[in-house]
């Protein structure tokens, strides 16, 4: 399929929604880089958390976010490494803390400005399955694949409650359908570049589906659309 395929994939949705897990399987099938934006807001707030700066000072966070160097590297097997000035902090960005404060970072216009760019860089030297919130909407509107991932609040709890207890978070699970709640809110209600679909994304519940399940329809929309 890969050579027919041309062109960007674009997947948002709402936190525990399963686009990371179905962005990296599908970038894997197709042979495209995987970019995690989400990564690049946590790694962001995992760094101001660390040197204590106030993260309604939009001057500073603009300052760390200039002035540090955040990337994303491929795994062998697909994965996505984390590197913060070159310490790997792919765990570390998971953690409760930087879930809890990461929208109040993203909501700062001249952080998404800096996040943008980034992110156009990279789509423009590959071609990549990037997914986050404003994928579709803001950072490639142009691209000729868009998807919405979605499913009910008490799965998508569910299945972060699965993710954090395997890592050996002590969550409940009652805390991190709460946590989920609050941060889908603060994303869709901002002013800049919320939480919504593109009026020309295919919009996806994925309630009833396991992963492979999603990552196969992913695929045979993409190769509808080209044929
Ligand atoms: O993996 P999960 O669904 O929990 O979230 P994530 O993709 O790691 O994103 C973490 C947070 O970063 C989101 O809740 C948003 O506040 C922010 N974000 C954003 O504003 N725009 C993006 N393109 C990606 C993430």
């Amino acid at each position: 399929m890969t050579k027919e395929l041309r062109g960007n994939i674009a997947i948002d949705g709402p936190a525990g929604a399963g686009k990371s897990t179905a962005a990296r399987l599908l970038a894997q099938k197709i042979d495209y880089l995987y970019i995690d934006t989400g990564a690049m807001y946590r790694a962001l707030t995992w760094l101001a958390l660390c040197r204590g700066i106030d993260l309604n000072d939009a001057d500073k966070l603009c300052a760390l976010a200039e002035s540090t160097d955040i990337s994303l590297a491929c795994r062998e097997n697909g994965d996505i490494s984390v590197y913060c000035c070159g310490e790997d902090i792919t765990a570390a960005i998971r953690q409760a803390e930087v879930s809890r404060n990461v929208s109040i970072v993203a909501r700062v216009s001249r952080v998404r400005k800096q996040m943008l760019q980034k992110q156009r860089q990279m789509a423009a030297t590959d071609q990549v399955v990037m997914d986050g919130r404003d994928i579709g909407t803001y950072v490639l509107p142009d691209a000729p694949f868009k998807f919405f991932l979605t499913a009910s609040l008490e799965e998508r709890a569910r299945r972060r409650y699965e993710e954090l207890t395997a890592a050996g978070e002590d969550v409940t699970l009652e805390t991190v359908k709460e946590e989920i709640f609050q941060r889908d809110k603060e994303d869709s209600q901002r002013e800049i570049a919320p939480l919504k679909p593109a009026p020309d994304a295919t919009i996806i519940d994925t309630s009833d589906m396991n992963i492979n399940e999603v990552v196969t329809m992913l695929l045979n929309l993409i190769k509808e659309r080209i044929r």
